[in-house]
């Protein structure tokens, strides 16, 4: 008689050997940092070695490496860039991502891919759900959403995890941007009608390097807890950086003249990740930590 197979869970991980791409970024470097800390082995390139739209570049490095799971952070960031330019993103995010999947495919290795809320098109009423259709409306959604179908199309064992709003250390980001035109006196205008939920890359690489120990593979949103407009992003930076909030001025995204144009509303919910007990902190308390480690941001008058 015949009989199923029985089920092959992929156990969780203890020490491996990790490949990340994009390891000189912002969220690459610091998974770097951390995971070596976990004891794993860890490797990575950047486009100064490895151009991920070489496959024959991207081939040499994975045969040095030997990844058993590869970090493919990545990416063409710039959204005004990929909206100017949406071929290189397609050929860099998209293209670029199919070349790390085909070498993955090679050597029997996992894939987390990093994506973004930019995938969605922002006309929901509810934060985005881990398995609500995306349909990005601009070049670097779209490009990311390519990245995507690849990982999704190619390869059996993958995390496919999405954040929103990066802030790190050591990098431009939003806070930083606001605190230096506050810092030099100059005006402020944010928009009120975009938004989404600001991560600290801190808080996303602790939930990360828990969550490639857990060989449950499958599609993770991974942000800080609440959310908020990019003005109120603002405000509260301001005010726990001890500027005056009222610097900063309300405008909406219509008076907001740039190349891209972002979802309005692409609040992402951790449901996934939440279920096997990985959360990260309110935005607010991470945004409190990213402060309290950068003095050298906080009003001294
Ligand atoms: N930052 C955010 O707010 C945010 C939000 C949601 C999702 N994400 C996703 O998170 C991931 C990491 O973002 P991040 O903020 O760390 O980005 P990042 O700081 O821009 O880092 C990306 C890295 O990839 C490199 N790169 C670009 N093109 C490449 C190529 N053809 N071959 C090899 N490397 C290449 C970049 O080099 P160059 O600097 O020289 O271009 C950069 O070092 C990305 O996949 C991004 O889409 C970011």
């Amino acid at each position: 008689m015949w009989s199923p197979p029985p089920v092959t869970e992929t156990p969780g991980h203890g020490h491996m050997q990790i490949l990340i791409t994009g390891v000189k970024g912002r969220l690459g470097s610091q998974l770097l940092t951390k995971l070596s800390v976990d004891g794993h082995t860890v490797s990575g390139f950047d486009i100064d070695t490895t151009d991920i739209t070489n496959l024959d570049s991207v081939t040499k490095s994975f045969a040095s490496a030997q990844p058993e799971l590869v970090l493919h952070c990545a990416a063409l960031t710039a959204v005004d860039y990929c909206a100017e330019h949406p071929d290189d993103a397609l050929r860099v995010n998209g293209l670029g991502t199919q070349n790390i999947a085909i070498a993955c495919q090679r050597h029997g290795a996992a894939l987390l891919y990093i994506s973004t809320n930019e995938v969605f098109n922002g006309q929901g009423n509810r934060p985005y759900l881990e398995y609500d259709l995306p349909a990005p409306i601009n070049s670097y959604g779209y490009s990311k959403w390519v990245g995507e179908q690849i990982v999704r199309d190619l390869l059996p064992h993958f995390y496919l995890v999405r954040t929103s709003w990066l802030f790190a250390h050591g990098g431009n980001n939003f806070i930083q941007t606001i605190l230096r035109l506050a810092g030099e006196g100059r005006a402020l205008r944010v928009v009120t009608n975009e938004v989404s939920t600001p991560t600290y890359t801190e808080d996303l690489v602790g939930a990360i390097a828990r969550l490639i120990t857990t060989g449950r593979y499958g599609i993770y949103h991974l942000v800080n807890e609440g959310y908020a407009s990019r003005y109120a992003f603002a405000q509260y930076a301001l005010e726990q950086a001890g500027y005056d909030p009222a610097l900063v001025k309300p405008i909406t995204l219509a008076e907001y003249q740039r190349a891209s144009r972002p979802p309005e509303y692409s609040v992402l919910r951790n449901f996934a990740a939440a279920q096997i007990g990985i959360t990260l902190r309110p935005w607010q308390a991470a945004v409190d930590a990213f402060l309290a480690a950068e003095p050298a941001l906080k009003n001294h008058d």
